[in-house]
C-alpha cells in the first residue's frame, strides 16, 4: 500500500478569505496605518499636555522688572480728610489690554503729606470694594466683607485688611509704587514683578 499523497491545501481550505497573494498584505498595512495614527495622536496629546506644564516651570526663570513709581496726580485733588477713587495706567500694559490697563485704587488723605492708597480688589476673592463716607467703611458687594477707613478688616470673609500701595509725595504729586495688583500671593508692596509676555 502506498502512503497517501500529501493533501494540497489552498487558502480557502485553511479558512483564509483571501483570494490572491497580493490581497494577503492588506490587513497588515491597515493595521500599521492605524497604529501610526494612534502613535501620532498620542504624541500630539503629550505635546498639548506638556506645553502648559513647561510654561509654568519656565515662568520662574522669566525676567523680572522692577515696579515703578506712578503719578496719581496733584495732592490737591485729594482734599484732606477724604477718601476718593483714583486710577492709574498699568506701566506694563499690553496692546490688547485696552481699558483694563486703567487700574482703580482708593486714596485716603489723612493729613498733610500723610496718605494711604488701597488696592480696589477685596482681599477675599477680589471683587472691587466701595467706599461709604457716611459709615466710613469699605464694603464688598460680593460676600459682605467690610473694612475700616484705614483698610483694616472689619467684618465678613476677607482674611485680612485691604492691600495697600507704597506711596510718597514728590513735588506736590502723590505717587504709588505699582505695576500689578497686590494680592494674597503678593501682599503689600512687592518690589518686582515678572513682565508679561
Ligand atoms: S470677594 Fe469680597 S467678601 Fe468675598
Amino acid at each position: 500500500m502506498t502512503p497517501d499523497a500529501p493533501k494540497e491545501t489552498t487558502p480557502a481550505a485553511e479558512g483564509c478569505a483571501c483570494q490572491s497573494g497580493t490581497a494577503v498584505a492588506a490587513p497588515t498595512s491597515r493595521r500599521n496605518f492605524l497604529l501610526q495614527i494612534g502613535i501620532g495622536l498620542n504624541v500630539l496629546a503629550g505635546a498639548l499636555i506638556s506645553v502648559p506644564i513647561l510654561g509654568y516651570v519656565l515662568s520662574s526663570f522669566a525676567k523680572k522688572f522692577p515696579l515703578e513709581w506712578i503719578n496719581l496726580g496733584s495732592t490737591s485733588q485729594f482734599p484732606e480728610g477724604t477718601t476718593q477713587l483714583a486710577s492709574y495706567e498699568n506701566p506694563y500694559r499690553r496692546p490688547w489690554d485696552g481699558e483694563m490697563a486703567r487700574i482703580p485704587c482708593w486714596v485716603r488723605h489723612i493729613s498733610a503729606n500723610d496718605f494711604q492708597v488701597f488696592a480696589i480688589n477685596c482681599a477675599h476673592l477680589g471683587c472691587p470694594v466701595r467706599w461709604f463716607s457716611e459709615s466710613k467703611l469699605f464694603m464688598c458687594p460680593c460676600h459682605g466683607g467690610a473694612y475700616y477707613e484705614n483698610g483694616d478688616h472689619a467684618a465678613g470673609p476677607p482674611p485680612r485688611g485691604l492691600f495697600t500701595y507704597e506711596c510718597r509725595v514728590t513735588n506736590g504729586s502723590l505717587e504709588i509704587k505699582g505695576g500689578i495688583l497686590p494680592n494674597l500671593g503678593n501682599p503689600g508692596n512687592p518690589t518686582e514683578v515678572a513682565k508679561p509676555a
